[in-house]
């Protein structure tokens, strides 16, 4: 296991001049989770405690240096709202010459992924629980991210509820930005109604282009998860959505 520093990773945001030091005010944004107090099995909080502070990177307002973050150089695809972290274990697993940097603020979700990387010796992973859109904001540099996956965001189903949709015009605008020329955005959800909400969003961001038609087969780095693979079974769709930055 490669010790973690949560100094050393980081430079000065205040030094890069790509780096608007009106960033906060440009973004400002309504939460897309709540805090709730969910259950954490012991397991699972033994292994944040063990592990965090192995493979865990603090949230700060500066940016993060990702070369030092996973001790070399390699493509890096950031992954906000991992949930329980089995996809993202599986990803970075057949994907070893890529960084994964995984973004989650629920407690249980970190715990169980940390479980996963220390179960499997996986070495690509690192974890920061903190909003993610304030991670983008705050500790990626403009044109740095390789590749994003979000896959299924908090739906936010009730009406009253979309503002908290994670996927809104300025949070896309603010990551497509992160991302690297010619590097990727993967988002999929089940649920109809954000399906169209994201293809409208992302198609109308300028700097991004659709790499399909309107949504995109599920390429086979994404593995089907258990409960996607009920609710296909019970007839629901999934819809893949992949934009690359132009
Ligand atoms: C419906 S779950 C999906 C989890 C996982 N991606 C999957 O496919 O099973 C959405 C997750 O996103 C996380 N989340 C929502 N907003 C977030 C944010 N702004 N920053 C980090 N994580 C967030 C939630 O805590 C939740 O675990």
């Amino acid at each position: 296991m490669a010790p973690m520093t949560t100094e050393r990773p980081l430079s000065s945001a205040a030094d890069d001049p790509r780096n608007s030091a009106n960033d906060a005010t440009r973004y400002p944004h309504i939460r897309s989770f709540v805090h709730r107090r969910s259950h954490i099995t012991p397991s699972q909080q033994d292994a944040a405690d063990r592990l965090l502070p192995i493979w865990g990177i603090a949230y700060q307002a500066r940016l993060l240096n990702l070369d030092a973050a996973f001790n070399r150089h390699a493509p890096t695809i950031l992954e906000i709202g991992f949930g329980m972290g089995e996809t993202t274990a599986r990803i970075a697993q057949s994907r070893p010459n890529e960084n994964f940097l995984g973004v989650e603020v629920f407690n249980a979700g970190v715990g169980s992924l940390l479980k996963r990387i220390d179960e499997q010796q996986i070495q690509n992973i690192r974890i920061i629980q903190h909003d993610a859109v304030e991670v983008l904001r705050d500790m990626i540099a403009p044109d740095t991210l390789d590749g994003v996956h979000i896959y299924f965001p908090d739906p936010w189903p009730k009406t009253r509820h979309h503002k908290r949709r994670l996927i809104q015009p300025p949070f896309i605008g603010l990551l497509a930005s992160r991302l690297k020329p010619g590097a990727y955005l993967h988002c999929a959800t089940d649920w109809e109604h954000y399906a169209e909400q994201m293809l409208e969003v992302l198609s109308g961001e300028p700097t991004l282009q659709n790499t399909a038609k309107a949504y995109a087969p599920r390429p086979d780095y994404r593995p089907l998860t258990k409960f996607e693979n009920r609710g296909l079974k019970l007839g629901h769709g999934v819809w893949d959505l992949i934009f690359k930055r132009k």
